[in-house]
């Protein structure tokens, strides 16, 4: 195969990654390039959260960015997911103001309604609850949670599913990659969405991983499939693999990294409802992981658009290899 994503659509999957507007706006042509030519679905960044689209005003949304970003789509084909609607980082400080729950539920609503329904039918999929189990297990104490109880995460998705019928509703987190405590509250939490007839269609797996401890393809497999049981798609919706902290040469670090792509895509393979694979970013020059680990090469591409052995461990995951 020549690209990743013709070797995706051998596996009828796809491929995807984050794309950010400030780099998408510059032009940059090689990234460009690469992003058209390997990927075939896009999760902006950040150009789709709440506090992106609302700055300083209940009422004024502004979507230029990501209304750029969804042409940019279109024009090339690609699917698209939003993210995310619901969210306790990057949302608006108005939500964290002295604002009722009542207030909140109507600013939570307005929204969902505006943002889900400007897109509606042009958009494959929405995160529609992100991060709201802790890292504890017990739900986060986030000024949603502390104001509204559980119930906002129901409410969302219903929300989302009457402004956009059409999209796949998602529940999207991290470290819940493998089976552990978190990862079993948020099996607790859709099944009880699942129960009550809540229109959920799937969970992603974020997969911020270290190489030096990340889990195998047979425990990322088994733990999708407990998901999978409840008739759910599963999708790696953020995958990134740090490398720095292992003890080895570079050429070393960047094999185990290999290695740990291949895995996660070799558990995406295993089960037929793992929908996509999304890598949060591609090139090593534009991650968010410098930012807030240190320096790292968490990428598929090097800074300078090279291939690294981890593209061809994703290739090689799509085709069986
Ligand atoms: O845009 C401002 C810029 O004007 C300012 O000068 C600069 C100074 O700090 O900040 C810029 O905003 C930054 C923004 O990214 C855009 O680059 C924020 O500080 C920074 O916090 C923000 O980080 C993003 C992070 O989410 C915030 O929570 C990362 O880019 C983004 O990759 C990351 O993505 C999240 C997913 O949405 C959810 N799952 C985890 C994942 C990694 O944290």
């Amino acid at each position: 195969v020549t690209t990743l994503v013709e070797a995706a659509n051998k596996a009828n999957k796809r491929i995807g990654t984050a794309l950010s507007y400030g780099v998408l706006s510059n032009n940059e042509t090689d990234y460009l390039d690469i992003v058209k030519k390997e990927f075939n679905y896009v999760t902006p960044e950040n150009a789709g959260k709440w506090g992106s689209i609302q700055t300083s005003t209940s009422d004024v949304w502004n979507f230029d960015a990501l209304d750029s970003m969804i042409d940019f789509v279109e024009q090339n084909d690609m699917a698209f997911k939003g993210h995310a609607l619901v969210w306790h980082r990057q949302a608006p400080n108005f939500v964290n103001g002295d604002v009722t729950p009542e207030d909140l539920t109507g600013l939570i609503n307005a929204h969902i309604d505006v943002t889900a329904a400007r897109y509606s039918g042009q958009i494959y999929a929405w995160d529609v609850a992100n991060e709201v189990m802790g890292d504890d297990a017990n739900y986060r104490d986030s000024v949603f949670f502390a104001k509204l109880n559980k119930r906002f995460i129901a409410d969302a998705f219903t929300r989302a599913h009457a402004a956009d019928p059409k999209a796949k509703l998602f529940y999207n987190d991290y470290s819940i990659d493998n089976i552990n405590a978190k990862s079993d509250a948020v099996l607790t939490m859709v099944t009880e969405l699942v129960d009550a007839d809540i229109p959920i269609d799937g969970v992603g797996f974020q997969m911020h991983l270290d190489a030096s401890n990340a889990p195998s393809t047979q425990q990322m497999t088994e733990n999708f499939q407990r998901f999978v049981d409840l008739d759910l798609d599963v999708n790696i919706s953020e995958i990134d693999v740090r490398l720095s902290s292992l003890p080895w040469d570079q050429v070393t670090k960047l094999a185990m990294q290999q290695q740990v792509y291949h895995r996660a895509v070799n558990a995406c393979m295993n089960v037929d409802r793992c929908d996509a694979v999304t890598i949060w970013g591609f090139t090593d020059k534009y991650s968010w992981i410098d930012g807030e680990f240190g320096p790292d090469d968490p990428l598929i591409y090097t800074a300078d658009y090279q291939r690294k052995p981890a593209y061809f461990a994703i290739a090689d995951g799509f085709m069986g290899i």
